[in-house]
């Protein structure tokens, strides 16, 4: 069974990103997944230090709920990541995760090793991002895409694309869009059905 987790980077629970994210997951589910929604503000980490001590052995020295995370994101066999646009790129949150995963940059890029060291027995990895934004200017998610696009790389996990709502602003107001949480259903039941 295909392993998919699901992680809400936005601090406000129930919040518009939140709300897509367990449609998505529902979708995976429907499509025969075993899935986890990780709310990243149940964990405490710290940022990222820039000590760089991951680019000698590829491990990070903090020790923090960091450690259960990636766990999770080397187990998973398919990656929903869902955060909104703070400041026209990804919230602070979802920020620190990606650079707390330094750690499999240094693994990848550094010391030259694969990540996923058990790859060829494995399904192949692939993602989705999904995100809202509060305004309508088109290029709001272009920072936001292209960041996701570098962690997906990072953690061989193969970008699927992105799903991205705009004029999407007051908590839990992505639910009186007509489309979004059919879109991310659907999104979510292919991601897992394909590979
Ligand atoms: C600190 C902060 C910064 C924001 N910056 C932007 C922005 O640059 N562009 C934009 O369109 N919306 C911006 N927004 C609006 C959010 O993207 C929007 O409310 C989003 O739907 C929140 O998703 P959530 O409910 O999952 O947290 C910002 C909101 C906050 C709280």
């Amino acid at each position: 069974m295909i392993t998919c987790i699901g992680i809400a980077c936005s601090p406000r629970r129930q919040g518009n990103t939140s709300l897509l994210l367990e449609h998505a997951l529902e979708g995976a589910a429907r499509g025969g997944a075993r899935t986890e929604l990780i709310a990243l503000s149940d964990y405490s980490f710290m940022p990222c230090q820039g000590c760089n001590a991951c680019s000698s052995d590829g491990e990070c020295i903090l020790k923090d709920d960091m450690q259960q995370i990636y766990q999770k994101l080397l187990a998973a066999d398919r990656l929903i990541l869902a955060a909104p646009i703070f400041s026209m790129n990804l919230n602070a949150q979802a920020k620190a995760l990606i650079d707390r995963s330094q750690r499999f940059w240094s693994t990848k890029f550094i010391l030259k090793r694969p990540v996923i060291t058990d790859a060829t027995a494995r399904p192949k990895r692939a993602g989705i991002f999904l995100s809202t934004c509060g305004t309508a200017f088109p290029d709001m998610f272009d920072c936001a895409a292209k960041v996701v696009r570098y962690y997906f790389d990072m953690l061989e996990i193969k970008y699927e694309g992105g799903h991205f709502y705009w004029r999407i602003d007051a908590k839990g107001a992505i639910i009186n869009h007509p489309t979004a949480f059919q879109e991310v259903f659907e999104a979510g039941r292919r991601l897992v059905s394909q590979g």
